[in-house]
C-alpha cells in the first residue's frame, strides 16, 4: 500500500516542494492551504492519488475540520509547514494580524499534531516547520520569532515523548529561503535578506528528507551557514549582544531612534 502524507501550506514555497518530493517518492499527498485554485492545479499536475483540502488554518473551524481528516486518514507523515510572518514594530500596527499569525503558527499546529499523534503508529513521522529565528530573536519580527521558538520547544518535547513509540517528531529550522514568505510578511524590495545566506526550497527539503531518513535529531537546521550562525550567536556571545546585533540588522528601528 502507498504511504500517505499531509503537507500544510502546500500551495507554494517550501510546502509545495515537500508535496512534489513526497509524491515522487511514491507518497499519496494531501495538500492543505487557503488558495483552492492553486491547490487544484498542483494536485492535477501531481497525478492520481493526491488530493487537497482548502482551509484557512488561522480559523479554528477550519483547522478542526483538517484535524478530523488527520484522525480519519491516519497519515504516515504530517508536515506542519503552513506559517506566516508579520514584520513591523509590535506596538505600531493593529494586533489582529499578529493574533492570526499566532493561531496559524501555533494553535492549528498543536491541534493537528495532537490529532496525528493520537492515531500514529510505529514508523510514522511528524515534522513541524519552525525557523532559525526560533533561536535568534529578531526585533521587527518579535512575535514571529516567539511562535517559532514555541514550535521548536514543543516539537523537541514531543520527540522525546514519542521515541518509545517508534514515532519520529522533529522541528525543521530553515534559515532565509527564497519563497513568497518575505513579501507576504510585509517585507519590501529594500529589505530582502542577503542572497549569500538564502537557500532554495529544494535545498531546505533536501535536508528535511535526509532527516526523515536518519531520524537522528529533534532539531534540524538546514545549512552549514545557519548552524554556524546559531552556534556563534547562542554559544559564543551573551544573549543581550545577540539581540542587539540582530536588532541592528533589522529594518525596524527602535522608536526613540526614529524620533531623534
Ligand atoms: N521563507 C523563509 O525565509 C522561511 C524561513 C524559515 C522558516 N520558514 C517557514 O517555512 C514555512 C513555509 O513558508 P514559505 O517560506 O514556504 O512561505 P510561502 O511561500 O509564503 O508559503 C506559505 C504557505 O502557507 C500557506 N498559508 C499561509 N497562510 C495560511 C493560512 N491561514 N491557512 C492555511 N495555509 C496558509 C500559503 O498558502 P495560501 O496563501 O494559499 O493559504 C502557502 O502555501 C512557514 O512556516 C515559515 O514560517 C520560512
Amino acid at each position: 500500500m502507498a504511504k500517505t502524507a499531509m503537507v500544510t501550506g502546500a500551495s507554494g514555497g517550501i510546502g509545495l516542494e515537500f508535496a512534489e518530493r513526497l509524491a515522487k517518492q511514491g507518497y499519496q499527498v494531501t495538500l492543505v492551504a487557503r488558495g483552492e485554485a492553486k491547490l487544484k492545479e498542483h494536485v492535477a499536475r501531481l497525478g492520481a492519488g493526491h488530493r487537497f483540502i482548502a482551509a484557512d488554518l488561522s480559523v479554528a473551524a477550519d483547522w478542526k475540520r483538517v484535524a478530523e481528516d488527520v484522525r480519519a486518514s491516519k497519515y504516515d507523515l504530517l508536515v506542519n509547514n503552513a506559517g506566516v510572518g508579520v514584520y513591523g514594530a509590535f506596538a505600531d500596527g493593529p494586533v489582529e494580524p499578529t493574533m492570526a499569525m499566532m493561531r496559524l503558527n501555533m494553535d492549528s499546529l498543536v491541534e493537528l499534531s495532537h490529532a496525528f499523534l493520537q492515531v500514529a503508529k510505529k514508523g510514522d513521522a511528524l515534522l513541524n516547520v519552525a525557523s532559525t529565528l526560533a533561536l535568534l530573536s529578531f526585533p521587527g519580527a518579535a512575535t514571529y520569532c516567539a511562535t517559532k521558538a514555541f514550535v521548536t520547544a514543543f516539537s523537541e518535547g514531543l520527540w522525546f515523548e514519542n521515541k518509545p513509540r517508534g514515532i519520529y517528531v522533529a522541528a525543521l529550522l530553515p534559515g532565509v529561503t527564497k519563497t513568497n514568505f518575505h513579501e507576504a510578511a510585509g517585507g519590501g524590495a529594500e529589505n530582502v535578506p542577503p542572497e549569500g545566506i538564502t537557500q532554495t526550497s529544494a535545498q531546505v527539503v533536501d535536508v528535511a528528507m535526509g532527516a526523515l531518513e536518519s531520524r537522528s535529531s529533534p532539531t534540524v537546521l538546514t545549512s552549514f551557514t545557519n548552524k554556524a550562525m546559531v552556534f556563534f550567536s547562542t554559544r559564543m556571545i551573551p544573549r543581550k549582544t545577540m539581540v542587539n546585533i540582530m536588532g541592528g540588522q533589522s529594518p525596524v528601528k527602535p522608536q526613540a531612534q526614529l524620533k531623534a
